[in-house]
């Protein structure tokens, strides 16, 4: 039988709108909204605007939310006065509002939990300023300058044990799961990489030596948050700074990471590509959703550029060729809330294109 191409086309997509079923989360769509700090919190508060710009995109086939990053309490946590914080009753309170928008629609939602480490700047608009940048060891992700504090073995647990907190109460507070941000370049990540991690104890040196620290956030999340309840792991081969520096040298140094977070209870992984279409290794054209996929048999969300700089049907490509499970969009959700149901409805004319200006405003 002869097909069309329209009919091709609409039955390829719906790979990405058909549920995603897990033991631990069952989402309406395959489609996820990537994190993206807004700065338009107020003193660390969500405010009512936040509340309805997650709802307005909750409405158009979203099948999970996760939220721009918010900090986890600990006094150099945030990189900006806007930022979003999960602590404290007034945030909390604010955060459960917005659970509680999303959860009028069907889509699920998740916070992505944040420490920036060395990403916080010295001065300016900063909560707690008289609080220094905190890292692994004092060192500046992009310009790999010392400039702030060690973290002693004390701060480590303090930190470690605020991701679990944040975590017990996204889980209180009727979220979905949890999202650890350990890519962006943010504190985690600032301990997985031997360039700003050069202690000599036990969270310095060997590849597991420097997992130590976002292991014991896993395992200490996983504790207080129950095993039912979904852990995301978010990370990248290239983060800001490191934008041709891979953080897993190579496939069998990837998969001894995998294993690791893995065994310490990752349900999900986000693997930020960078480019959905950027190959993770040379000599593959797999992203690396890819090849978290095949190490771990684990569900990943793939995602990178979708809306922006590539159109969909790339990524339904890589759907097809059991790649990826989910698929998350970031810039192109900013300038258009209705952009899943667009896609969906084949109304891609419709769709206002992303420019800069969406940055400042919740469109
Ligand atoms: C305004 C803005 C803020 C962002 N903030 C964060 C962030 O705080 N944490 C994070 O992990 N990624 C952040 N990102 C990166 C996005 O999650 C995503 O990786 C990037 O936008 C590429 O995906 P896209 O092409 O779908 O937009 C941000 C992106 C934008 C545009």
């Amino acid at each position: 039988m002869k097909t069309t191409g329209t009919y091709l086309a609409l039955r390829d997509i719906s790979v990405i709108f058909s549920p995603f079923e897990h033991r631990k989360l069952n989402l309406p769509t395959r489609l996820v909204m990537r994190p993206m700090a807004r700065l338009l919190a107020q003193n660390g508060i969500p405010t009512p605007e936040m509340l309805r710009y997650y709802r307005r995109r909750a409405e158009h086939q979203l099948g999970l939310i996760v939220t721009e990053p918010v900090t986890i309490d600990d006094s150099a946590a945030a990189a900006d006065s806007g930022m979003a914080q999960f602590c404290g009753g007034a945030a909390l309170r604010a955060w459960k509002g917005i659970c509680r928008a999303v959860h009028a629609t069907p889509c699920k939602i998740a916070p992505q939990l944040c420490h920036v480490g060395m990403l916080r700047p010295a001065s300016g608009d900063i909560p707690n300023p008289a609080s220094p940048a905190i890292g692994p060891s004092g060192i500046d992700p992009v310009t790999r300058e010392k400039r702030g504090e060690t973290m002693s073995r004390e701060r480590i647990r303090s930190v470690v044990q605020s991701f679990a907190t944040a975590a017990a109460h996204a889980r209180l507070l009727g979220f979905d799961a949890v999202e650890i941000n350990g890519g962006s370049a943010c504190l985690p990540e600032q301990f997985m990489r031997p360039e700003t991690n050069h202690r000599t104890d036990e969270y310095g040196g060997s590849l597991e030596s420097r997992l130590r620290f976002v292991l014991e956030i896993l395992h200490a999340v996983r504790k207080v948050a129950g095993r039912r309840f979904p852990v995301i792991f978010r990370f990248a081969q290239y983060s800001p700074g490191w934008e041709s520096v891979p953080l897993a040298a190579s496939p069998a140094e990837l998969e001894r990471m995998l294993n690791a977070l893995c065994e310490a209870g990752v349900d999900i992984f986000a693997c930020d590509d960078a480019g959905v279409e950027r190959p993770a290794f040379h000599g593959s054209a797999m992203n690396l959703a890819g090849w978290v996929r095949m190490l771990t048999h684990r569900p990943v969300i793939t995602g990178g550029g979708v809306g922006v700089e590539y159109g969909i049907q790339g990524t339904v490509r890589r759907f097809m060729a059991h790649e990826c499970d989910l698929v998350s969009v970031g810039r192109a959700l900013l300038a258009d809330a209705e952009w899943g149901s667009k896609i969906l409805l084949a109304r891609e004319k419709e769709i206002t294109p992303y420019t800069e200006r969406a940055w400042s405003r919740l469109f």
